[in-house]
């Protein structure tokens, strides 16, 4: 044998001791994950921002839009005679895409009457025929478009052969404060738009 000295060897039974991880690499691995998760989070709460909105509520949900779908107008049921002439209403309200909203957008026009009886009815003024403006002709007391010479009666029903389909009628609702009210002062409309052309009255 040589008298090279042999390692020394381990006589004890326990397994070699490992470190605990240290405070350090706790901190570090706990600011690590806060930089990244933080600013996902922040960026996953501005994506989903307007469907969250959405969810709310908060799409349509302007001063003038609190009855869902419906729009309120300028025009107030005293503007309107009973068995008086047609008053035309410009509709506004704030549109939404995706991230933006556009406050009082013009999004379409309606002839309002009052009925004998007290009832207030109301109609889309694009013509069903091919989506010109209808007009209320004072000395015919009619709606015509001048486009081709479509006609209707006070009550939007066809009076000659061009339209496909009477005027396209819209839910209207005297209100107060956004909540339906036959004594209210105010006139909410659920502005909707139809296909053209068609017998049938599809809302597009
Ligand atoms: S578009 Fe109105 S009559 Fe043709």
């Amino acid at each position: 044998m040589s008298d090279a000295e042999a390692p020394e060897l381990s006589t004890s039974a326990d397994p070699p001791a490992v470190d605990p991880p240290g405070r350090r690499e706790l901190l570090a691995a706990a600011l690590s994950f806060l930089l990244g998760a933080v600013p996902a989070a922040i960026g996953g709460l501005f994506f989903l921002d307007p469907i969250l909105r959405r969810s709310k509520g908060g799409g349509n949900d302007g001063g003038d839009q609190t009855m869902d779908g419906f729009v309120k107008l300028d025009i107030t049921p005293d503007n309107l005679v009973e068995e008086g002439p047609p008053v035309a209403s410009t509709v506004i309200a704030d549109l939404d895409d995706a991230w933006n909203r556009f406050k009082d957008v013009p999004i379409g026009s309606i002839w309002l009457r009052r009925q004998q009886g007290g009832e207030i009815i109301a109609f889309n003024s694009i013509c069903p025929h091919l989506g010109c403006s209808i007009n209320f002709r004072r000395g015919e007391n009619d709606f015509h478009c001048p486009c081709h010479a479509s006609s209707f009666d006070l009550d939007g029903g066809t009076t000659n052969d061009t339209p496909p389909r009477d005027m396209d009628s819209l839910e209207i609702v005297v209100a107060t404060d956004g909540r339906p009210d036959p004594n209210g002062t105010e006139l909410w409309v659920k502005y909707q738009n139809f296909r053209r052309g068609t017998p049938e009255k599809k809302p597009i």
